[in-house]
């Protein structure tokens, strides 16, 4: 043996991912790939009207087609007390409508069939008699007395508000302002958009006649949490519920909420004593799950000459659909939008927030962000740009005059967050030295004056993903803990078990990383397992960047136990008391001989042979992890763009992105991470947009109307790294897959309102078709 070791380091490594070899093969598992023996398959019929009594339903034609098995309603349901279900905020929807229809799109009926065809060509044949109600389509139409009252299901509700909800000091806002020497006004909606992940939603529920067990393989962020909602639902107790979720193909928010097709093809595999498959078709899924935004959002800032921020108030109304559905934490009607003071040392703030019902789809699920992080995060980034212009600053001198600073931290918001670290000054120099700033604004005079318009827009954010400490989070009452369960096998390779769900972010690589680097057993011989309930310890599943915050910390202590026991099992091998050792990497040495080892896997299969009398076997343990606070990523964005004058089509020209997660443990997978979340919110800036006409016909339920960008539109993303470790977190790794899509929306809108504002524009609505700037153009007297 040789005296010097040099263990191999596990973080900050790009360690290719695991999973590739499956996905890149064609090998991976989706819902839609399992196909049991007897299988059936159900098709959703879907009201075409926003807004209706339902008369009568005849499902006569359609029960009799040949290879029709059973036609489900509500009524059914009803029967069964399964016509509602509860949602993820303590609301109530409908699993298949009764009395009325409240969104178009909503679930009506299922055709159970031989196959999917016929299950679907079976729609046509049932018969709705609807008697058309009038349509609210917005929050404020719903809000307006008189309005009609959508959710007349509860005997209780007499209008359409589902929340008030208010965070900070309005005293305190009140004499910041009246000290202010100037206030800024901004207004702006952030339009409703839709995750659409590449796979939609669906399950197989497969109950079994004889055990009654049901194993419901699901399309589902949250697994465990999704079981207690089933069991809660149909009354059967958890060890009679089996929820898988295989390989997801993208989840993004929009796999959180539960939906009536999961829960009508498990009651119908109850009831037929066979397997349902059920897999939702495109339309379906733009149409009836969850969305993301549709938040009207206004307010000012209160500032002094020198331009140092003194107060905030925001006003924001959310349209919710005809549910309040999401999976929101109890206590934050808003989810976390509150964090909108941003990354500024803002003394005072209030913010008041209010939900409304609509004849639309329920949701507002946090599309690739955490609880509505990414609307504060817009709205504050715009607020600020707009104040610059207003006080004649340039916005990176307003900015560095009202960051937070480093030694502030941990600094307490106005709002009540405690933002754990930060260096926000550093983030956006790396930004501006990369874009090369003072060349770009240079540049831009030069072309203003040669009549063309470029533009250059900043956006300096901090969120607030790891969902969460326990005494401040829970949904429905389960607390946001997460866990993680290591098992060390005699010849030591490992299992890792969690209780968060990948979705595609990577999770058997860099968890395997963690597990490396705390024990030095490489990753390759560390086997990820997720996603099925009985065999992973209880988490709250993976959406809001919360995976690495909270089941990645159950990882690290996890590990960390596993090596104290396995200090006790060197000593008894080494023949000396535990504290004599030292850990290096991936093995203990004897202070002051330390030719003299024992590696992890000699101390592992001790564990199951040769372990001290008195000691327990094995070599494995479980971490509950709750987080003693949220970790707040940030970054430094910055884009620059050209804008046609004749045709209102803008072009990025560069886009640099500098994020700080603390500690990385994957830099590609990272950088993976962040290219898709810039994309997506280059895609909300551009392009994404789910509206209503005023039947409230949804326009955007393919993709055809609702565009999503593909590589040709994509631009080229530069990205840039600062490092600040989370100070409670135990590898300092803080959350980091949905920075770049919080982060980058405000970026690319400061940029082109950029290339604009010399002539007086200061707002453009998202997305920015070419249609819109154009109009903006020409009002500013600047079209061609
Ligand atoms: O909850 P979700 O997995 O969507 O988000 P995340 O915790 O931010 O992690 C996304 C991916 O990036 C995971 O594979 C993480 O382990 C990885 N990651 C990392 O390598 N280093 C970080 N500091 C944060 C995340």
């Amino acid at each position: 043996m040789t005296t010097e070791h040099t263990a191999e380091h596990w973080l900050g490594r790009s360690v290719k991912r695991k999973e590739d070899d499956r996905f890149l093969q064609g090998k991976g598992n989706y819902v839609d790939d399992i196909n049991l023996p007897g299988m059936l398959h159900m098709s959703i019929l879907r009201s075409p009207v926003a807004h209706a009594r339902i008369n009568s339903i005849d499902t006569s034609a359609a029960a009799a087609l040949p290879g029709v098995v059973a036609v489900v309603t509500g009524e059914l349901l009803a029967q069964h007390n399964l016509a509602w279900m509860p949602t993820l905020s303590g609301d109530t929807q409908a699993v298949l409508a009764t009395d009325k229809v409240r969104m178009q799109g909503q679930e009506v009926a299922c055709v159970i069939a031989e196959d999917p065809y016929i299950a679907h060509d079976a729609l046509e044949l049932i018969e709705v008699d609807y008697d058309p109600l009038p349509v609210v389509v917005t929050p404020q139409q719903s809000l307006e007395p008189g309005a009609p009252v959508i959710r007349d299901d509860k005997e209780d509700k007499q209008d359409n508000r589902i929340y008030h909800w208010e965070a900070g000091d309005p005293e305190a806002t009140e004499r910041a302002f009246a000290q202010a020497d100037r206030v800024v006004e901004y207004e702006t909606f952030y339009p409703r958009c839709h995750p659409a992940p590449m796979e939609t939603c669906g399950c197989v529920a497969d109950v079994n006649p004889v055990t009654g067990k049901a194993t419901i393989y699901m399309t589902s962020q949250a697994p465990h949490a999704h079981r207690t909602v089933f069991a809660l639902v149909a009354g059967l107790p958890e060890h009679q519920i089996q929820i898988i979720s295989p390989d997801i193909g993208g989840g993004f928010g929009n796999k959180v909420p539960v939906y009536p097709g999961y829960v009508v093809a498990t009651a119908a595999s109850l009831l037929l004593g066979r397997p349902v498959k059920w897999i939702e078709d495109r339309t379906g899924n733009l149409i009836s799950t969850g969305f993301a935004r549709d938040f009207y959002m206004k307010g000012q800032l209160a500032l002094r000459e020198d331009g140092k921020m003194l107060g905030l108030r925001v006003n924001m109304l959310s349209d919710q659909g005809y549910a309040y559905a999401d999976a929101q934490p109890s206590k934050l009607k808003a989810g976390l939008f509150h964090i909108v003071t941003g990354s500024y040392d803002i003394p005072a703030a209030h913010v008041v927030t209010d939900g409304a019902y609509t004849n639309k789809a329920p949701g507002g699920v946090a599309y690739r962000c955490s609880f509505r992080v990414t609307e504060a995060s817009y709205f504050i980034e715009r607020l600020v740009q707009t104040a610059a212009y207003e006080l004649g600053v340039d916005p990176v001198e307003l900015r560095r005059r009202n960051f937070i600073q480093p030694e502030q931290f941990p600094y307490t918001s106005a709002t009540g967050f405690v933002y754990d670290s930060g260096n926000y000054e550093a983030a956006l120099d790396k930004a501006l030295e990369m874009l090369g700033y003072e060349d770009l604004k240079a540049e831009q005079e030069r072309a203003r004056q040669e009549g063309k318009l470029i533009g250059i827009g900043l956006a300096t954010f901090t969120e607030v993903v790891g969902a969460g400490p326990s005494k401040d989070y829970d949904i429905l009452g389960l607390k946001m803990f997460d866990s993680a369960e290591l098992r060390v096998h005699p010849t030591g390779k490992a299992i890792l078990k969690i209780g968060v769900q990948t979705q595609g972010q990577g999770h058997e690589t860099t968890f395997a990383q963690i597990v490396a680097n705390e024990l030095g057993i490489p990753p390759s011989d560390i086997l990820v397992q997720h996603g099925d309930t009985d065999n992973t310890p209880y988490g709250l599943g993976t959406y809001a960047s919360r995976s690495t915050p909270t089941a990645g910390a159950a990882t690290a202590v996890v590990s960390r136990k596993l090596r104290d026991k396995a200090r006790e099992l060197a000593a008894h091998l080494l023949e000396v008391a535990p504290e004599d050792l030292e850990w290096v990497g991936d093995r203990f040495q004897v202070r002051g001989a330390p030719d003299r080892q024992t590696t992890i896997q000699e101390a592992a299969f001790a564990a199951y042979t040769n372990h001290p009398q008195g000691m327990e076997a094995g070599l494995e343990g479980v971490t509950y992890y709750d987080p003693p606070n949220m970790t707040y990523p940030f970054g430094a964005y910055a884009v620059a763009v050209e804008v046609d004058r004749g045709t209102g089509q803008w072009k990025v020209k560069r886009m640099v992105a500098v994020d700080d997660c603390g500690v990385r443990i994957n830099p590609m997978i990272v950088e993976g991470q962040i290219m898709g979340g810039l994309t997506e919110g280059f895609a909300m800036a551009a392009m994404e947009l789910i509206t209503f006409d005023e039947l409230g016909n949804c326009i955007g339920s393919n993709f055809s109307d609702y565009l999503i960008p593909t590589s040709w539109e994509t631009p080229k993303f530069e990205l840039g790294e600062t490092v600040t470790p989370s100070p409670h977190h135990p590898i300092g790794a803080k959350g980091v897959g949905e920075s770049a899509t919080v982060g980058s929306p405000a970026a690319f809108v400061n940029a082109v309102v950029d290339a604009l504002a010399h002539a007086g524009v200061r707002e453009l609505e998202m997305p920015m078709g070419p249609d819109k700037v154009w109009k903006a153009l020409a009002e500013a007297g600047l079209a061609e």
